[in-house]
């Protein structure tokens, strides 16, 4: 069986506000409300050290604060330069009116 991971309450998490979690053995994660859907991806942009809960989101994308490059906010794509590597993503499951994800693979 799977287990989940709670990240943080649905009601933190703002549209247009993306919230950065960090958790013991995980990477930090950012969690973000597009129009009312939640989504999860990695905080750390694939281009530098930066962590993308302090850049800009637009709608689905969200804009990196270092140069510029910007994400699909739900498929992690890159969408502008200079990223040029997707961020990975996470199915999001909704529980009790909390953001969770499935544990990790390898991770206890
Ligand atoms: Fe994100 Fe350069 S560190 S665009």
């Amino acid at each position: 069986m799977t287990s989940k991971v709670r990240l943080c309450p649905v009601a933190d998490v703002k549209d247009g506000e993306p919230v950065g979690v960090f958790l013991e053995q995980l990477p930090a994660l950012a969690v973000y409300n597009v129009d009312g859907d939640i989504f999860v991806t990695d905080n750390m942009c694939t281009h530098g050290n930066a962590m993308l809960t302090d850049g800009y989101q637009d709608g689905g994308i969200i804009e990196c604060p270092f140069h510029g490059g910007s994400f699909d906010i739900a498929t992690g794509a890159a969408k502008a330069f200079p990223c040029q590597v997707a961020i990975k993503t996470y199915p999001v499951r909704i529980e009790d009116e909390w953001v969770c994800i499935d544990q990790l693979e390898g991770l206890a």
